[in-house]
């Protein structure tokens, strides 16, 4: 066959392609079940499951239930849970008080989930939107705005109690100013050294949220409302660098960048200028995206790895995804 001239290149990059174990050993990247973080809906009583109709395929759990569920999520290799709450009407408050109950269900269900599965990671949000009838994630002022250092006064309150309950990390997600380096102090002076801080450094004013607002119960306080004022501006990118760097000098142990896969550019700069253990979230409307186009047929399930291993490749330590009990399986498969 004399289709090729003779400037045709030596190198044929296809070479490596052509064998499996190839592939396999060249593979840059790799996404095991250990860097997943299963984000969970937690609701009161006992022996409830009541699927979220925005997010075919995720439940809201009972404790009893989460606790028996997390005994298949560990073994599936799952890393860690990261728990929301949906919180009854009747709790739910102006400054949000019941974040800092410590018989409240957060505090539950960390306490039965340490004691059934003390390897497996528990990861709290400390932020106030689950617990406030305006939605919003810190207390609100005369003005309307969000008030930022009594904000820092209430997420205090709720970090001690949620590492006081045994959380291995809790998760500041308000992004209130200054409100690492202070959590961390009031940490420390309690006796809770070994609590680490995981900040939603870089977290974005996103309508991505909108199905998660609605599994938490907390879109309908929210109303038309918006945390433009504390959340970042979707346009920006040199300004997550300014809060990370913030956040790593107020000694957060990980930082992490949210929405995931809009946001790549963000979490691969993120890593590239700290190199400091970055997570990501994968939120409720990216998994609503992609969970709707597999289960309408119009794309295979691959696309749900191929996302993930997309978060590993631009520098992602670990993963937030509603997929992980999916993609756990799915690795397991593949093994
Ligand atoms: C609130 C919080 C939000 C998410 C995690 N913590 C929503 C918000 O900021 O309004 C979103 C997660 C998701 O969409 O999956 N502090």
């Amino acid at each position: 066959m004399q289709i090729l001239n003779a400037e045709y290149p030596q190198k044929r990059m296809r070479r490596n392609r052509a064998r499996s174990f190839l592939r396999r050993m060249l593979a840059e990247n790799q996404l095991v079940a250990q860097d997943l973080i299963y984000p969970v809906f937690v609701l009161s009583g006992t022996n409830r499951c009541e699927p979220v109709l925005t997010m075919p395929g995720i439940e809201r759990l009972s404790i009893d239930n989460l606790v028996s569920q997390a005994h298949t999520w560990q073994d599936l290799g799952i890393a860690a849970v990261a728990l929301f709450p949906v919180i009854d009407t009747g709790k739910k408050s102006l400054n949000g008080d019941e974040a800092w109950n410590e018989q409240g269900l957060i505090p539950q269900a960390v306490r039965a989930l340490k004691k059934a599965l003390p390897e497996l990671g528990v990861i709290t949000d400390v932020a106030l939107d689950p617990y406030t009838v305006h939605g919003q994630d810190g207390i609100v002022g005369r003005s309307g705005d969000v008030l930022n250092d009594e904000t820092i006064l209430a997420l205090q309150k709720q970090a001690i109690c949620l590492a006081a309950a045994g959380s291995d990390l809790v998760a500041p997600s308000d992004m209130m100013d200054g409100r690492i380096g202070c959590i961390r102090k009031v940490l420390d002076d309690a006796d809770f050294q070994h609590t680490g801080i995981l900040a939603y450094s870089a977290k974005y004013a996103s309508a991505f949220y909108g199905p998660f607002r609605d599994a938490v119960g907390s879109a309908k306080n929210l109303g038309a409302a918006n945390k433009r004022t504390y959340q970042m501006d979707p346009a920006n990118a040199d300004e997550a660098l300014h809060e990370v760097a913030l956040d790593l000098n107020e000694a957060a142990d990980i930082v992490m960048v949210k929405p995931g896969m809009p946001y790549l550019d963000v979490l691969w700069r993120v890593k590239q200028t700290f190199k400091a253990p970055t997570f990501v979230y994968q939120v409720s409307g990216e998994y609503v995206m992609l969970r709707s186009a597999i289960d309408q047929g119009y794309m295979s399930q691959e696309i749900l790895l191929e996302s993930l291993l997309a978060f590993k490749r631009a520098g992602a330590d670990a993963i937030l995804t509603y997929f992980a009990v999916e993609a756990a399986r799915m690795l397991k498969q593949l093994d």
